[in-house]
């Protein structure tokens, strides 16, 4: 066991761990936050992104241990008040989900993008990123649309607070 001090979604968490205890497994059972899910065993499908130290992990290839001293944040703590994120409400207006499965992991990703390249991002660009998120249900055209259309209003939104 080993005791792993860490920050998530803001808040500062102290807990005793397996060694061997995978990211995911620690967010999901031990705090409870199940917004991160588990599609694969191959780190292949993506469900599972959460963004370490402002960097996008799939949390099913990182071990608990390794976030000791990081700043994590999940799908739960994307929206700090009752409303929800501006990605989640492009998702909602263009159909981009279905069953729901990979949302998070996608919403998570498309975050991390918009924070990178913001409105100036293209369809091929979204679509390059997407590569590690699998979905099964939607074919990705909405999910593309919502992520260019969240680039844009959070750019508009950015500009008039200026
Ligand atoms: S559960 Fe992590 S990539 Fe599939
Ligand atoms: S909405 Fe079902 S897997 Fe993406």
């Amino acid at each position: 066991m080993s005791s792993i001090e860490l920050r998530i979604n803001g808040k500062d968490v102290r807990r005793s761990v397996e060694d061997h205890q995978l990211l995911v497994s620690f967010l999901r059972e031990d705090l409870g936050l199940t917004g991160t899910h588990v599609g694969c065993d191959t780190s292949q499908c993506g469900a599972c992104v959460v963004s370490v130290d402002g960097a996008t992990v799939k949390s099913c290839t990182m071990l608990a241990v390794q976030a000791h001293g990081c700043s994590v944040a999940t799908i739960e703590g994307v929206s700090q008040t009752t409303s929800l994120h501006a990605v989640q409400e492009a998702f909602q207006r263009h159909h981009a989900l279905q069953c729901g499965y990979c949302t998070a992991g996608l919403v998570i990703t498309a975050i991390d993008l918009i924070e990178r390249e913001g409105s100036q991002l293209t369809r091929d660009q979204v679509a390059h990123a997407l590569k590690g998120n699998l979905c099964r249900c939607t074919g990705y055209q909405n999910i593309i649309n919502a992520i260019l259309d969240a680039a844009k209003r959070l750019d508009v939104a950015a500009q008039a607070a200026e």
